[in-house]
């Protein structure tokens, strides 16, 4: 503010000698602009455009002056911070759906549409791969980089944030298997979710970890993190009709508290649905919702008479799942109307989501429903129709959001100018160069992903990655010397595929292209049990069958025991060809890990013609990185790897067609993409500067 002033009183000086009825004019003037220009900066600072607002604190200033006495705290009609009334202002970002170079850039873009927290799910899967083996950032695992979750509850304290964080240790946020690692599919009886012994012992090993990270960045020991949830929408597992197992929810509580966990605890639910059940007397109870805010709070009241109102999830927008026809989308009014309608309640907030981000890898969940088909996976995009895109950049809801915010905010505070949004890019097509056919891929796969069975095991079982089993990707049943007669049939018994078989004889596919969900009823997908394929082969002789089974996804959400969350083949199933049991197996695990993908060389020449799953190699040169779509119409359905990182899947049957690029996953000079395809290849990968999420 100060040379401002100086700039204009000089200037009004030097005009004095000249006329002094001038001088005094100009002095009016000036004194009426400088009046303007600080009521421009109030303005500005309300209006969230500004950071000259110099008078107003920052939000840490506001909520730890004087020290600080208490955390987050519940009065019949508001929360308080640290003594001071708050209404929580909160979008959801998680940190591993985000490129960790754009956490700060996600963050500012929040707090600059003048939210006041951050909230975010831990995925267990991710943080503990193998058994005892754990990831916070500094591991071996290909996500690792996106695994500093103390960086990123960091970064949103820089960024003047507080956090809810969700442990939970499900997390159901349409990732795989709800965040529970699938190596706890290798334990017999073993419950998830649940008190059963097994469970709970693997629960208090990864908590031993997480929680002493979680515990110095608590509010009152100068961190962010202002709140802690107990499990995840618990009250839906009763939807069965099962009874609710409250000792697990007691025993979430006591091992939180355990490690010094002191900041309030709570749970989400439903509450017309699931009523009180989830949570645990003592714990706040929050609400999940899209629609009906009125009701919703209005019961979530009644049960809790002397708590304020807090809604966890007000779904922003909404997931896609593989097949649908179109990508989900809620009007801005709509969104916008309960919003309002929430604030109004009153209510505290929290967007899920505020940004989406991205399914990267095989990470994805699924769903399970009544109707057919009964198990869908999710796209790899989770733009979500949220206030900022998959890239980050801002929508109508984001201004909406922005604008509704600051008319319930009592609490003014210091926010940043929105960040600028990232220059998108749609680098000219580039030519597939080089291929390498199945037999070959199959070739360069290591001994120690390569187990010899007589019958066939699911992929989590296998002796792999040190005996955890193999979580993601393809498991491929190979039989070197089946006698096959003209037109053999193929049957599968006792069982079905999770989640799709591929069969190849001789390395040829003779599986149909999948391109509609009517094909999931016929053989080689997890609708239709004892399902049969004729091989239609004109001769008799000894061949190679390949069965190469793709895991979807994991189901994330509801009663787990309506669907196996086993992929591949599961043990009592048979393999007969013309009835005749097929036995003595090579199971071999196709994970596409980074070191994999990266050490693949002697690419042989690319043909047009396309009998089985094959890869594809092409190379970007890039100047300067950007943000970039791939184009993927056209071709059939795989995933792709970016310099070795799973950008993850893609399918003709959309309602997606692009794939995100982050630009910190480019780099100056060559970019190897490496393009797995079962069905149908193209000559060349086309950019985009826009993603294609399907028809609205
Ligand atoms: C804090 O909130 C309560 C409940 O809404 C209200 O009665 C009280 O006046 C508020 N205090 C301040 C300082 O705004
Ligand atoms: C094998 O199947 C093909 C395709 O259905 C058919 O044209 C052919 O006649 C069959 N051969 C025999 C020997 O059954």
């Amino acid at each position: 503010m100060g040379p401002m002033i100086d700039k204009i009183g000089s200037c009004a000086y030097s005009r004095s000698r000249a006329n002094f009825r001038l001088y005094l004019v100009i002095l009016f003037l000036s004194c009426w602009l400088l009046l303007l220009y600080v009521l421009s900066l109030g303005t500005d600072t309300r209006n969230s455009k500004s950071t000259k607002g110099m008078d107003l604190p920052t939000l840490y200033e506001y909520y730890t002056e004087g020290g600080i006495t208490a955390g987050l705290e519940t009065l019949p009609d508001t929360f308080q911070l640290n003594k001071k009334n708050i209404t929580i202002f909160s979008g959801a970002i998680h940190y591993f759906r985000v490129h960790p170079d754009y956490w700060r850039d996600r963050l500012r873009k929040l707090r600059a549409a003048g939210f006041n927290a951050v909230e975010t799910y831990i995925p267990w899967n991710l943080h503990e791969p193998e058994r005892d083996k754990y990831d916070f950032g500094h591991g071996s695992s290909d996500m690792s980089l996106f695994l500093d979750v103390v960086k990123y509850i960091k970064t949103a304290q820089e960024e003047d944030l507080l956090v809810l964080v969700r442990p939970s240790p499900y997390i159901c946020a349409e990732w795989d298997f709800g965040g529970m690692p699938s190596w706890l599919l290798q334990y017999p009886g073993l419950r998830v979710r649940s008190s059963e012994t097994q469970y709970v012992d693997r629960v208090k090993k990864y908590n031993s970890r997480l929680m002493p990270l979680l515990e110095s960045l608590q509010f009152t020991k100068g961190g962010p993190i202002i709140a802690f949830q107990l499990e995840n929408e618990y009250g839906a597992l009763t939807e069965d009709g099962s009874e609710e197992d409250v000792d697990y929810l007691k025993f979430l509580k006591e091992d939180y508290e355990k490690y010094g966990i002191v900041e309030l605890l709570y749970t989400s639910d439903n509450p017309i649905s699931h009523e009180e059940r989830g949570s645990l007397p003592g714990v706040l109870q929050t609400a999940n919702f899209q629609i009906n805010p009125e009701d919703e709070l209005s019961l979530l009241k009644k049960f809790q008479p002397d708590k304020p109102g807090m809604v966890m999830e007000y779904w922003s927008g909404w997931f896609d799942h593989w097949f649908e026809k179109q990508h989900h989308t809620t009007s801005v009014e709509a969104f916008s109307d309960v919003l309002e309608r929430i604030l109004k309640f009153p209510a505290s907030v929290n967007l899920y989501m505020f940004h989406g981000g991205t399914n990267f890898g095989f990470h994805n969940g699924a769903n399970i429903q009544d109707e057919f088909p009964h198990y869908l996976a999710d796209v790899t995009s989770y733009d979500y129709d949220a206030p900022l895109t998959e890239t980050g950049d801002y929508t109508n809801k984001y201004y909406a959001c922005k604008h509704i915010v600051a008319k319930y905010n009592k609490v003014l505070t210091k926010v940043p100018s929105s960040p600028v949004v990232s220059k998108k890019m749609a680098y000219k097509p580039i030519s597939v160069t080089g291929q390498l056919n199945f037999n070959q891929i199959i070739d360069r796969i290591a001994p120690e992903d390569r187990t010899k069975s007589d019958s066939v095991v699911h992929m989590e079982k296998l002796p792999v990655n040190n005996g955890n089993g193999q979580s993601y990707g393809f498991v491929l049943y190979r039989h070197a010397e089946v006698a096959v007669r003209v037109n053999s049939t193929l049957q599968i018994k006792n069982g079905a595929f999770y989640d799709m078989g591929i069969v190849l004889l001789d390395g040829e596919r003779k599986t149909e292209k999948l391109t509609s969900t009517s094909q999931l009823l016929q053989f080689g997908y997890w609708e239709t049990k004892n399902a049969k394929l004729s091989l239609i082969s004109a001769s008799y002789g000894t061949r190679t069958l390949d069965i190469l089974v793709e895991n979807w996804g994991r189901v994330n959400f509801g009663v787990h025991a309506t669907f196996d969350q086993r992929k591949g083949l599961l043990e009592n199933t048979k393999i007969l060809l013309d009835d005749e049991e097929v036995t003595g197996w090579e199971i071999v695990s196709l994970q596409f890990k980074s070191k994999w993908v990266n050490s693949l060389d002697a690419w042989g020449p690319v043909s047009s013609h396309m009998t089985a799953p094959t890869l594809f190699l092409a190379t970007l040169q890039v100047d300067t990185p950007y943000d970039t779509f791939l184009d993927m119409r056209g071709w059939g359905r795989g995933a792709v790897f970016i310099n070795g990182f799973n950008l993850g899947r893609y399918f003709s049957a959309g309602p997606t067609h692009s794939l995100y690029i982050p630009a910190p996953l480019l780099k100056t000079g060559t970019n190897h993409i490496v393009v797995f395809e079962l069905f149908t290849a193209q000559a060349q990968l086309v950019f985009t500067d826009k993603p294609i999420l399907g028809p609205e």
